[in-house]
């Protein structure tokens, strides 16, 4: 991303904003792993979105209309001696040069400099309940400003979410936000293919972890956007089994979900087969089943239609496929109306996707569901798992079956970004095959 996009980005909260406000965002905290071993540092989305600063211990302001410096930025100072352990930091004047700043000031100045901000505005634009180290300080500062209204001091009079705001923007991809994300599901797609061909049985789920997260990891993809999910058998049926622990065995199928990210955006696939390579009669019937309902979602991603299009069709599918493979007993619409397809297909068809896996924007706008519009990127992930219960024909019980891809909406219809990475089970089972 170019900084001339984060800037566009800054100028366009701006605009919602109108004079006389301020915008706080602090970017996120340094997670401890174990005692000084920290995680490797992900910014918080919602403040690389505006700023691409990637460094922990920073602020970002942002006045629109203010003369001496619209945007500025907090942030670590130079540190030599700190600066060898642990990398480069770019400083005050890094911020300017570099990111953009109009002006930057140290991290730990924020509490002399920012009340004298804050008390000049009337609007103030924050996420409260996201950083509860910045919401004390936040509501020290204006206790501050109060108590200086007898000397004519009035401070601001509103507060407003600035995460409503800002994930209405993040919503709508641009052309750069899509090629990246394009990327990522491609890289991802390359690495489901290599495990697909590495499938054994005998193997292990974290075998196959690791053979997805060295395929991205060589490919430029250091970072999974969410722990990989490789369940074989009944853990498919664990919606988000993490523990990959097990040995994957002969004629059970597996479930594989995963995707990197790049440059801080996410892609999200999941993949079905069997593991030693050939889908049995009923593994293949409830895949194919799967895989109409999933044909069907996708179709419904395009402009004008609701958010919920995709996942009513998907679930229409899903109810007279199992009906038809006596799973379900009764009439359709009513099944439908009785929502009976929970007990096998529990989850929604899928979620927007973008700088998060799960990612920001309303769903509903005023009790609606939302419309489908350009620039939008979901995934569409119907799914069936059956449980082991008595009154399932044997033959169905323990199987667990998802078929996730990346899409976007685009005028001339779907964009499905993970294409390319097989689903019919003929090209499965030959791509299993030929390895
Ligand atoms: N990987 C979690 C999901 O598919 O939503
Ligand atoms: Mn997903
Ligand atoms: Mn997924």
């Amino acid at each position: 991303m170019t900084g001339t996009e984060f800037k566009r980005r800054r100028r366009q909260l701006m605009r919602m904003m109108g004079a006389d406000s301020i915008a706080i965002l602090p970017s996120a905290p340094i997670a401890r792993r174990n005692r000084d071993v920290d995680y490797p540092y992900r910014p918080d989305s919602d403040f690389y979105y505006l700023t691409g600063f990637p460094e922990p211990e920073a602020v970002a302001v942002i006045i629109p209309g203010r003369r001496q410096a619209e945007y500025v930025l907090f942030c670590r100072e130079r540190d030599p001696e700190k600066e060898l352990w642990d990398g480069a930091r770019a400083g005050q004047g890094g911020a300017c040069e570099r990111y953009g700043a109009d002006d930057s000031f140290p991290i730990g100045d924020l509490d002399d400099i920012l009340p004298r901000m804050l008390e000049q505005c009337e609007r103030v634009f924050y996420a409260m309940g996201c950083n509860p180290d910045l919401d004390k300080r936040m509501s020290e500062w204006i206790s501050g400003i109060r108590a200086k209204g007898r000397a004519g001091v009035q401070g601001p009079m509103e507060f407003v979410a600035l995460d409503h705001y800002l994930h209405e923007l993040r919503l709508y991809k641009s052309r750069s936000e899509i090629k990246v994300m394009r990327n990522a599901a491609r890289i991802s797609a390359r690495a489901h293919k290599h495990a697909m061909q590495c499938c054994r049985p005998g193997m292990t789920e974290w075998q196959l972890e690791a053979e997805i997260v060295h395929s991205c990891a060589t490919a430029g993809a250091r970072h999974q956007a969410y722990p990989p999910i490789v369940g074989g058998g009944a853990n498919a049926c664990v919606l988000h089994y993490i523990e990959n622990r097990d040995e994957l065995r002969n004629g059970e199928l597996l479930l594989l979900d995963a995707g990197c990210e790049v440059d801080y955006y996410a892609s999200d696939i999941t993949r079905t087969y069997p593991v030693n390579g050939r889908f049995t009669p009923p593994q293949q019937a409830l895949y194919e089943l799967v895989l109409r309902a999933q044909e069907a979602a996708i179709s419904k991603v395009r402009p004008g239609n609701h958010w919920n299009h995709p996942h009513l069709a998907a679930v229409r599918v899903i109810t007279k496929g199992l009906v038809d493979l006596g799973i379900l007993k009764g009439r359709v619409p009513s099944l439908i109306k009785k929502e009976s397809y929970k007990r096998f297909y529990m989850h929604r068809t899928g979620h927007w996707l973008g700088m998060d896996v799960h990612d920001v924007g309303e769903y509903e706008v005023d009790g609606h569901s939302r419309v489908l519009d350009r620039g939008m990127a979901l995934t569409v992930e119907p799914g069936i798992y059956i449980p082991n219960k008595r009154n399932i024909p044997k033959a169905f019980r323990n199987i667990g079956i998802r078929i996730e891809d990346d899409v976007a909406v685009t005028s001339k219809g779907p964009d499905v970004l993970s294409k390319g990475l097989a689903r019919d089970p003929d090209k499965i089972e030959a791509l299993m095959q030929s390895a």
